[in-house]
């Protein structure tokens, strides 16, 4: 994982711009921080386990005339989180600097061959051994470009790298399978692993590709192919502002995002309905929906509890079977694909290593399309084609606002199929429709009415070592969602379970030290989740209760009762999730963990 920042500047204030720059990568990870660099023709290095506001204070008072230098927030992969093992790394004469972001596969020959000649490692990681790969290559007399293209081509495994060299005010670059992009201003440069790291100086990007490298100046870029053929890439305007990236007064982004969510889902549907008919516009399939026989879903973490939610919304209204399976099992499998099976990779980042990994699969026998936030991420670059969510930047490691936009796009495009498909006509596309454009006043009114008894629940739900989450058919997903969001960020255990099969196991868990949550918003199963209910009555167990409508039946056997708008059936795992999601973040703050860096977590999972 890691995230990665260059700056190359006439314009000063280099050690400044690249801390701030590293907090807002910190979601990628957050074990160490450090920082190059390049003065006159020295560079200077502080690296330091830990995050990186402690590495500010060291670098307090220290100011550096300087025009380029790089930064690096690490998640440890080879090597454990110490002060040696941070990045920036060096070749033997400190004259060679760089950070990266990636896994160096055949790092342990080179490291034996670099041996050979002399080199002298100071870490344990994968990483150190590229800075002397190309210390090897200048060595011989080249420049710089030819020496990193010998380097790059050397390299096995996945990389996003920036580099310094003592003799020039310039960054290099390159990206194997690890993202970098570049950030042009005026009379200064930017490379990142993403956006967010120099949103306040440029939105004007370029994403780069796999087997790209090059230079940056405070005034120009040159981007090659890792053959050396030099290649012309076209800037793109990112329209994110800067606000979407901060805090916006709110103590945690998670916080933020969470209450974001209703802006977030309105942007994510309101541009692809035809308002005339209230009909889904649906034009970028990469193929016919007639034609599509079998849906598969792949995906990780959140995004996978979204694609089992998909699911229910392609087999029920647009009639196609519809498997989904978790990336990193399915990229491993001898997976039997029907034939016009379309392939859904559905992913915030568009950046998780496996999710890639199964898409790089699935698309050696089916079409694919990509579900994801982040604007030429690599999902998006290997994908047939891509529906954007529009949540907006999201930053807290927790997935909240990504989950009800991905949510909000898969029932969209069951809509479309559906009606494409004759499964349903365009009256009931045009209610549903209808019905999901007024759902984000639904989640504000929640959130006024409800998030102090939420919070109270939250803190409640704190005393306890272990929480199970129970619901059934569309609620099933968000128990297990709900559970996720509990246990990685406030470090309680818990279950998600499907209501039904308590009494297959579980259920001999119940007794007063377990609390049960329950999603018991009004569906064709209600009665059967009270029955459920009854069981955990009667053993003592304690209940908080998700309800809408009247249900003095439930609201009887509760402990604890959280009031969610009436929606229709299929939207209630969209606006469902969001007290679930409150639960966790007051639970863990009321516990005092970093809820937007929860321990050993990082963002984008970029390894397997
Ligand atoms: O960026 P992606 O959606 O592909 O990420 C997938 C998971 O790593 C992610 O959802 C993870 O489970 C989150 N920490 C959940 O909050």
């Amino acid at each position: 994982m890691c995230g990665i920042i260059g700056i190359v500047s006439d314009k000063g204030n280099i050690k400044g711009r690249i801390i701030e720059g590293l907090k807002r990568l910190e979601y990628r990870g957050y074990d160490s921080a450090g920082v190059a660099i390049k003065t006159d023709s020295k560079i200077f290095v502080h690296k330091k386990k830990g995050k990186v506001y402690q590495m500010e204070e060291e670098l307090k008072g220290a100011n550096f005339p300087s025009r380029v230098g790089i930064g690096h927030t690490r998640w440890a992969t080879h090597g454990e989180p110490s002060d040696p093992n941070s990045h920036p790394h060096s070749d033997c004469r400190g004259e060679i600097t760089l950070a990266h972001n990636g896994i160096i596969e055949n790092y342990q020959e080179l490291k034996e061959e670099l041996r050979g000649k002399g080199h002298r490692f100071r870490s344990q990681t994968d990483s150190e051994v590229i800075a002397h790969l190309l210390e090897e290559y200048t060595g011989e007399g080249a420049n710089f470009l030819d020496a990193l293209k010998r380097t790059v081509n050397r390299l096995e495994g996945s990389f996003a790298l920036v580099i310094l060299n003592s003799k020039e005010d310039a960054l290099y670059f390159a990206r194997k399978d690890s993202p970098l992009v570049l950030g042009l201003g005026e009379g200064e440069n930017f490379a990142a692993s993403d956006v967010p790291a120099f949103l306040p100086w440029t939105n004007r990007v370029i994403f780069l590709e796999n087997g790209e490298m090059g230079k940056l100046t405070p005034s120009g870029v040159e981007i090659y192919k890792f053959s050396g053929e030099k290649i012309d890439k076209p800037p793109t305007t990112i329209t994110w502002s800067l606000a979407q990236a901060e805090k916006s007064g709110y103590k945690h982004f998670m916080l933020k995002e969470i209450h974001e969510q209703a802006k977030a889902i309105g942007d994510t549907v309101n541009p692809r309905i035809n308002r005339d008919r209230n009909s889904v516009v649906i034009e970028e399939l990469p193929i016919s929906p007639t034609e599509i026989n079998h849906i598969l879903i792949i995906a990780c973490g959140t995004s996978y509890h979204a694609g089992l939610v998909g699911k229910f919304y392609l087999e029920e209204i647009a009639g196609i079977k519809t498997e989904v399976d978790y990336a990193s099992e399915f990229r491993y499998r001898k997976p039997v694909l029907p034939p016009s099976t379309l392939t859904i990779a559905v992913s915030q980042s568009g950046e998780t290593a496996d999710t890639i990994g199964a898409l790089r699969k699935a698309r050696q026998g089916s079409k694919s399309l990509a579900i994801c936030n982040v604007l030429g991420s690599s999902i998006t670059r290997e994908a047939d084609a891509t529906l954007y969510t529009h949540a907006g930047p999201e930053i807290s490691v927790a997935s909240t606002k990504a989950f009800t936009t991905q949510l909000s796009l898969l029932l969209l495009l069951a809509l479309y199929l559906g009606r494409e498909r004759g499964i349903i006509t365009p009256e009931q596309e045009a209610d549903l429709v209808s019905k999901l454009l007024a759902l984000p006043s639904k989640i504000e009114q929640m959130l006024r009415s409800q998030e102090e008894k939420i919070r109270q629940i939250g803190i409640e739900i704190s005393s306890y070592r272990n929480a199970l989450y129970l619901g059934r058919h569309l609620n099933y997903p968000i128990a297990l969602e709900g559970a996720l969001k509990l246990k990685e960020i406030s470090y309680i255990h818990a279950e998600g379970y499907p209501a039904g099969e308590m009494k297959h196991g579980p259920i001999a868990l119940i007794d007063e030290s377990l609390p049960t949550v329950f999603i018991a918003t009004e569906s064709k199963v209600l009665d059967k989740v009270r029955s459920n209910m009854e069981e955990i009555k009667s053993r003592r167990g304690r209940i908080v209760s998700l309800i809408s409508g009247k249900q003095p039946a439930i609201e009887e056997l509760s402990d604890g009762v959280i009031r969610v708008p009436q929606v229709d059936e299929y939207l209630y795992p969209i606006i469902n999730i969001i007290p679930l999601q409150l639960v966790a973040y007051y639970a863990a703050d009321f516990l005092g963990h970093d809820v937007d860096q929860p321990r050993n977590l990082a963002k984008s999972v970029t390894v397997e």
